[in-house]
């Protein structure tokens, strides 16, 4: 008897608790647009997340496992190679064109037998096994070849490729880029302070600041006939190679396109591919 009653209140109160939300949000609660990259919405300054932690997210944190081999290409001091060791994967193997002593590497990684790092002087990965790799990865170094240099990393990258694994590219296309700067209000960080919810004077100041210093603080347009400096440094300039060539030169490879971009980065396009 007891406990019927109990049962009563139980669902009294949730149908009570139901009705409050009967006529609540009239016209449906819309928190914001999932589709629009920079949408604003409910969370305020909280709702954006580094395009770096999107690409750790999407390319490496569920496709990573104890069992992976992962190939990197362009470590760098090895900020994603940390990614791929903290997904506590089986080994790493990371080519690049500078010495460890250059970039830092083991400073940064620490000391561990699950990486082999490899400094090279040529595109044909000699060093790494072939068909040895789960995981194939690289971030911010095709952008720095010429198309030529990138087209035979991928022939020689094929041959290191087990059947079945995943490649996450990021490559420079220029027509992405130039696009991305030219709707800076729309796809970047300064979309947030057009907001009605950040304080005016807040907004004008922002919007004083971007008019007088944005030549200097913001990326400058692209020509793809000039193959102009994008990184501002002569010995490390960025080369246009463009997402139709990249993926035609991926599918001459063997390789099977899984999205010619996966959107995660606003500028610049990361290229989903697998070999079947
Ligand atoms: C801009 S850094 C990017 C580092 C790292 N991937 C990141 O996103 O933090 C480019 C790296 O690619 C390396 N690199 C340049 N040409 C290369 C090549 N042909 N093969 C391998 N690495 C190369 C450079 O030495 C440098 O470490």
């Amino acid at each position: 008897m007891g406990h019927e009653f109990k049962e009563d209140l139980h669902l009294t109160s949730e149908q009570e608790f139901f009705s409050k939300f009967t006529h609540s949000w009239q016209g449906g609660y819309f928190e914001g647009n999932p589709l629009d990259p920079m949408a604003t919405s409910g969370y305020g300054i909280y709702g954006y997340n580094s395009c770096l932690y999107t690409v750790y997210l999407t390319c490496i944190r569920n496709h990573v496992h104890s069992d992976s081999t992962v190939l990197e290409i362009g470590p760098g001091r090895g900020a994603w190679t940390k990614a791929f060791l903290e997904r506590e994967c089986s080994h790493v193997y990371v080519v690049d064109a500078a010495a460890a002593e250059q970039t830092g590497f083991w400073d940064y990684i620490g000391t561990t037998s699950h990486v082999t790092y490899i400094q090279s002087a040529d595109l044909m990965l000699s060093d790494v096994p072939d068909a040895s790799i789960d995981h194939f990865f690289s971030f911010g170094v095709f952008c720095h070849l010429k198309p030529q240099m990138c087209e035979k990393y991928l022939n020689s990258l094929v041959r290191k490729m087990r059947s079945g694994s995943h490649g996450f590219l990021m490559i420079a296309d220029y027509d992405k880029y130039n696009y991305c700067i030219a709707h800076a209000d729309q796809l970047s960080i300064k979309r947030a302070f057009g907001s009605r919810k950040v304080w005016l004077l807040a907004r004008l100041a922002y919007i004083l600041n971007w008019k007088i210093f944005r030549s200097k603080t913001d990326l400058q347009g692209v020509s793809k006939n000039d193959d102009l400096d994008v990184s501002r440094d002569a010995t490390t300039r960025w080369y246009h190679w463009g997402i139709d060539r990249a993926c035609e030169a991926l599918t001459r490879e063997g390789f099977k396109i899984v999205e010619r971009d996966m959107e995660i980065v606003s500028r610049d396009p990361v290229i989903h591919f697998v070999k079947p």
